[in-house]
């Protein structure tokens, strides 16, 4: 698979993190299978059988699509293979006839970095690194951590001091990274990593191409469980921009497969006061970066860095972006809870931001949509307990001082 700068189109290195010629963002070329020969989708979903870790992994069972890697060098815990929810409440609130979840939040450390960061962690530990290191607003320190930690080399986190969820630093703590908390922020800290020596440490943010290779899988495994008919709209949170990256590329690729007959279209949901990417999209122009400001901390992100290969993406699936603002990601983030499912606060926006998409007309209620929720409940619980006291519409209180048989006599009459 080649390896060329996504904005000026010059060749790269194989061990090169940037373009030698612009300092664009490396990718790999779009995956077709080699001429004369194809790729059976169900061959490759069936691996699901197989006892060997790689062949459960969501993203390694599709190895074919990936730079190639030596199989024993393989960094895995089983990542990607996540569940599709329905999710009737959450269809009723956005006013759809139903709609469903990915819930990528299942994954290993509870968020979708792994399946990006089994990739660029194997790929670490096959070239010889001793040293990784990213940039994070919690979710990919945990997971570098731990792929890190199952991998035997060390991993450096780069996190804001403040204002990201302190059960996201605790992880990564117990997974054994060093955690370096910086005077500053996501975008702060990213200018940080960037400028550091790819011979010297693996930076592993989604800059690295294996990242997107890596998460590009979750569009594999949406379609596999849905038997490959594919969802009119998909909704994904944004903020650096490559997850939003990774999902166009994973359906593009089956498309150019023949595995499915025609795109998704996708939507980008970023909050408010984070949003640089809508307005860029609105603009038509260059992305000017903000300071990003927004209770969901995993987005809160003023200078995106896959914003070009994210507005590539929505021109080829004829996509959207739109903003939400915190109070309608809380009351959206409270609704997937109601469905018995839950997420944290960044993978609410896709739920804040269909209910706009189905009033302003661009979705139908009766359109087929896949939400992709990012992370895991239980990855910010201090803001689900502020949530529930703090009076909102969809707040749930504890009751105290109350007769548990009155409780259940009360619940148990009929509606
Ligand atoms: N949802 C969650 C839960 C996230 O943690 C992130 C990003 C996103 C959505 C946005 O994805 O950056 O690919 O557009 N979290 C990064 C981190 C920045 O450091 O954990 P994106």
């Amino acid at each position: 698979m080649k390896l060329a700068c996504s904005e000026c189109g010059t060749p790269a290195a194989d061990d090169a993190m940037f373009c030698a010629a612009c300092a664009g963002l490396l990718a790999f070329e779009t995956f077709a299978a080699p001429p004369g020969t194809s790729l059976d989708r169900d061959r490759i979903a069936d691996r699901r059988r197989s006892s060997d870790p790689r062949d459960r992994s969501g993203v390694w069972r599709y190895r074919e699509l990936l730079p190639p890697i030596p199989f024993e060098e393989i960094v895995t815990l089983r990542e990607g293979d996540v569940p599709l929810y329905e999710g009737p409440r959450g269809a009723e609130y956005a006013g759809m006839r139903r709609l469903a979840y990915l819930h990528l939040g299942m994954n290993p450390t509870a968020s979708f970095k792994d399946g990006g960061m089994t990739v660029a962690v194997s790929r670490a530990a096959a070239t010889g690194a001793r040293v990784a290191i990213c940039a994070s607003t919690g979710n990919t320190s945990a997971s570098l951590a731990a792929y890190a930690a199952r991998a035997g080399i060390h991993a450096v986190v780069l996190v804001p001091s403040t204002g990201i969820s302190a059960a996201k630093v605790a992880q990564t703590l117990d997974y054994g990274a060093t955690v370096v908390a910086i005077d500053g922020d996501f975008d702060a800290a990213l200018v940080t990593v960037r400028a550091m020596d790819p011979q010297r440490v693996a930076i592993v943010n989604s800059v690295n191409p294996y990242r997107i290779e890596g998460q590009k899988s979750a569009a594999f495994v949406m379609l596999e469980q849905r038997n490959w008919r594919v969802p009119d709209w998909v909704v994904v949170p944004g903020g650096n921009l490559g997850n939003t990256t990774a999902l166009g590329k994973g359906f593009r690729e089956a498309l150019a497969l023949g595995w499915i007959d025609r795109l998704p279209r996708l939507a980008v949901v970023q909050a408010a006061g984070a949003a640089p990417f809508v307005h860029a999209q609105r603009s038509g122009g260059d992305l000017v970066p903000v300071v990003a400001q927004t209770s969901a901390t995993a987005i809160k992100i003023g200078a995106p860095a896959s914003w070009r290969k994210a507005r590539a993406e929505l021109a080829a699936l004829g996509g959207t972006a739109l903003d939400v603002d915190d109070a309608e990601i809380g009351d959206a983030r409270a609704i997937v809870g109601r469905d018995g499912v839950g997420c944290e606060p960044a993978s609410a926006a896709t739920l804040a931001g269909l209910k706009r998409l189905i009033a302003d007309g661009t979705i139908a209620p009766s359109d087929d949509v896949v939400l992709i929720l990012t992370g895991h409940v239980l990855k910010d619980g201090a803001y689900a307990a502020h949530y529930h006291e703090s009076g909102a519409p969809f707040a749930n209180r504890i009751l105290r001082g109350v007769d548990p048989s009155e409780v259940i006599e009360r619940l148990s009459a009929p509606a």
